[in-house]
């Protein structure tokens, strides 16, 4: 259901490949909510993915782009400016990748071309969107962007790797700019710490399907899926939120506040755990 948060906002979203990809939800929900907007993803992912198919669905022109690529992205806020007829109003990093993950190179024996390549891929590159959208003045006063973290940023995570390390750089990129483009222009900048969420990336890390059965116990309302985090990127990006800046904002059904539940407890008991009962008989969950 559309309630025009983003009437007459124009956006720019990177990181859509397929349907399943959390960018992908937040662009459909984008242009549900009035915004016109351009795609980005790189030359490879845009010929072997669906972004394409997206683009067409939503009138949205893709505009194939290296996020590493400091050229690449100036092409990127140019043309979507030319495009959607002025400055951008929000816009979505989606990009992650661990090269070391993907040739299954463990955290004490990393290559670290590799480490270098996390980095630039999944932080870094959140920078250069930054500083060229800032040199180039191409985000609007007030206007919000966002990009997408997990909690093994702050909280360690078997088999995460280095993309660890590159959610802690994300994350304090969003601060350290946050600052900057607040103070100077306006502009807001936060990270949607997520749930683990079955995507392609997602898909990548170790055990994920057990790591999402773990959440999914610990989390009172369960794990956020890329819907829910759509529903999310919507409301910052709408002007309901204009004060809230240089946040790590968790949408994770309350698994980053939980220490153990009955439901997870339950999983690791050989034993009956005994339930409260209350005077009337009902089960009490405390
Ligand atoms: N899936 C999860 O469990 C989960 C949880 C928390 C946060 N996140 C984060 O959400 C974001 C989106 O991931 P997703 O889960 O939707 O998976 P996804 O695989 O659909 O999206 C990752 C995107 O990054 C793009 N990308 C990779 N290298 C790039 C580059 N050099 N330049 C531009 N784009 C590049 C890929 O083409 C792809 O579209 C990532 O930052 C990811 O770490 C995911």
């Amino acid at each position: 259901m559309s309630h025009n948060l983003l009437k007459g906002k124009r956006g720019i979203i990177f990181g859509a490949l397929n349907e399943m990809s959390i960018a992908w939800k937040v662009a459909e929900r984008a242009v549900e909510e009035g915004a016109v907007i351009t795609l980005s993803n790189t030359p490879v992912a845009v010929r072997m993915g669906d972004t394409l198919k997206l683009g067409e669905k939503l009138n949205a022109e893709i505009l194939p782009a290296d996020a590493t690529n400091v050229e690449d992205l100036e092409m990127v806020f140019s043309k979507s400016m030319e495009i959607l007829g002025g400055k951008i109003d929000f816009l979505l990093h989606s990009i992650g990748m661990s090269p070391n993950v993907r040739k299954k190179r463990p955290y004490d024996d990393l290559d670290y071309d590799l480490m270098m390549k996390t980095l630039d891929i999944s932080a870094i590159s959140f920078h250069k969107m930054l500083q060229v959208a800032k040199k180039m003045d191409a985000i609007a006063e007030g206007g919000s962007i966002l990009t997408l973290s997990y909690i093994a940023a702050h909280r360690t995570f078997f088999g995460y790797n280095d993309m660890a390390d590159a959610k802690a750089l994300l994350e304090s990129i969003t601060r350290s700019f946050g600052y900057i483009y607040g103070r100077e222009k306006g502009v807001r900048i936060n990270a949607i710490s997520q749930s683990p969420t079955l995507t392609t990336a997602g898909s990548g890390i170790k055990g994920m399907e057990d790591l999402m059965d773990f959440s999914e116990r610990m989390s009172p309302l369960g794990n956020a899926n890329a819907d829910d985090c759509a529903d999310y990127c919507i409301v910052m990006f709408s002007d309901l939120t204009r004060k809230v800046t240089m946040q790590t904002l968790y949408n994770d059904g309350g698994f980053s506040s939980m220490g153990m539940s009955l439901r997870a407890m339950k999983r690791y008991s050989n034993n009956e755990i005994e339930e409260f009962k209350n005077e009337k008989g009902e089960i009490s969950y405390g």
